[in-house]
């Protein structure tokens, strides 16, 4: 059972790595893109590796459920209780605001026949900005939640 458990925390540990990695990245790689097919190329490379970050999402609460379900005495522990909570704003926040985003600006760069960065594509990016500030604050939480498991 023990062994279970350590191997479910080694799952974990993976599914945070393939999850935030690419999550944390997507951002510097639209901002390197100084013309449209570099912006092309860019939002390419982030439809490839949305499917891996989404798995490693999934699996980051599948497996933690999993850890609640073999150790109950957590659903008593503020830390567990938060992290799940925050985890399930974070879905929602990210789909109500930074996908969405995200979602028009590859409309537009797909839409944009020119090899100049439209400047709606641009104001949209500068707008996702705080959001994904946002987002990204709510990530560290739930990761130092986890590191430090206060109370
Ligand atoms: C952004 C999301 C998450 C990240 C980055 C993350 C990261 C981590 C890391 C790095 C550890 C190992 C910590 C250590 O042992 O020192 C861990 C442990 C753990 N996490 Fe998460 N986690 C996330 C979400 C969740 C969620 C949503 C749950 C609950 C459903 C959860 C439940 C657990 C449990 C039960 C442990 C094992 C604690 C132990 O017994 O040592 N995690 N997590």
């Amino acid at each position: 059972m023990h062994q279970l458990y350590i191997f479910l925390v080694g799952i974990h540990i993976f599914a945070a790595i393939i999850g935030l990695g690419p999550a944390l990245v997507f951002n510097r790689i639209l901002r390197t893109a100084e013309n449209m097919n570099e912006l092309k190329s860019a939002h390419k490379i982030i439809g490839k590796l949305n499917p891996l970050s989404s798995i490693g999402f999934g699996l980051l609460v599948i497996t933690g459920l999993l850890m609640g379900a073999m150790n109950p005495s957590l659903f008593t522990t503020v830390w567990y209780m938060s992290a799940l909570g925050l985890f399930i704003i974070l879905g929602i926040y990210s789909s109500f605001t930074v996908e969405r985003k995200m979602k028009s600006m590859l409309n537009i760069a797909e839409a944009h026949g020119g090899i100049n960065i439209p400047q709606e594509y641009i104001e949209l990016l500068n707008k996702k900005a705080p959001y994904d500030w946002v987002q990204n604050a709510l990530l560290l939480t739930i990761f130092i939640l986890m590191v430090f498991k206060p109370w």
